[in-house]
């Protein structure tokens, strides 16, 4: 029997170091990506990709993360009364975006940890796993096209990006098997290898399709690097044994993915997707031109 996925869970209960002080009262997924927050982007492709219901595991200040999916009221009222039915639009969209249900992860032991706190709102269906660092060129299939896999295949699906071999240190890293086109049988992952020890360059980017058993994994988990629960390590025992939940595949993606994760990669995102938006692109990629070049403005 072919179950329909509508699930989607976005951790989004990190701590946000790496972005301090702008994160110290704000979730990281809430910093804008030119005027959108991160994590709207995401909860866009759920949408897009069929999931109607996502769960967000979240951890301190989830207050601003609530607020952003929420009806903002009086500032509704005050753009309509000005006539801006342009911004009243922008202001409404992120509300009726999705069904959106919010759970706290608790203490921040990993984003295996935070994905087991999902196991209520999943039940024994198969969902998705988005993550917020990653974010996916807006015309891709990828998702609808990992789903699709899952449920014709009762499958896991991993999605997987080639990396340069001195980048493979900041991923989880998977040890290919035989490819088809864009899938490829897994055989296990190492999270955060070395160059010297990791198994390929095909890196996990933060979207994935699972089937629930992936709980019982998560349950008997123990630390794994840096003292934390995995993801990573529950799929490599998974993989390491389809018995658990059915084979792990990997779902090869060649288009374009940004990536929010840390200062450098967020600011050049910003400036990828500014020079490409229809209202900004052509002043701002104007304006970088000659300021690369040193010119005046
Ligand atoms: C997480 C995962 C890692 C994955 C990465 C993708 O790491 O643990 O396996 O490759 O996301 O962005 P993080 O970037 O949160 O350290």
């Amino acid at each position: 029997m072919v179950r329909k996925i509508t699930k989607a869970v976005i951790p989004a209960a990190g701590l946000g170091t790496r972005f301090l002080p702008a994160t110290k009262a704000l979730p990281k997924e809430m910093l804008p990506v030119v005027d959108k927050p991160a994590v709207q982007y995401v909860v866009e492709e759920a949408v897009k990709a069929g999931l109607s219901h996502v769960l967000m595991i979240t951890g301190r200040n989830k207050n601003a993360l609530e607020n952003h999916f929420d009806r903002a009221v009086e500032l509704e009222n005050l753009l309509l009364e000005k006539g801006d039915k342009a911004r009243f639009g922008i202001v409404a969209e992120a509300t009726g975006l999705a069904d959106i249900h919010y759970v706290r992860q608790g203490d921040p032991l990993g984003l295996g940890h935070a994905i087991s706190k999902a196991e209520t709102f999943v039940g024994d269906e198969p969902f998705a796993v988005l993550l917020g660092d990653d974010l996916i060129e807006e015309n891709s299939y990828l998702l609808a096209e990992m789903i699709l896999l899952a449920e014709s295949k009762s499958v896991n699906v991993i999605a997987l990006m080639e990396v340069p071999q001195g980048d493979v240190s900041k991923y989880g890293i998977a040890t290919p098997g035989n490819r088809n086109e864009e899938v490829i049988q897994i055989k296990g992952f190492v999270e955060k290898p070395s160059p010297e020890e990791a198994p390929s360059n095909f890196a996990v980017i933060g979207r994935y399709v699972l089937q629930p058993q992936v709980f019982n994994v998560l349950r008997n988990l123990k630390p794994g690097l840096g003292g934390e629960i995995q993801l990573t390590d529950a799929l490599n025992e998974m993989a390491q044994n389809s018995e658990i939940a059915g084979p792990v595949v990997g779902y090869i993606f060649d288009g374009r993915r940004f990536d929010t994760g840390d200062r450098l990669s967020y600011l050049k995102t910003i400036v990828e997707m500014a020079t490409e938006r229809e209202d900004l692109g052509a002043d701002f990629s104007g304006w970088l031109k000659r300021f690369s070049q040193g010119l005046p403005e």
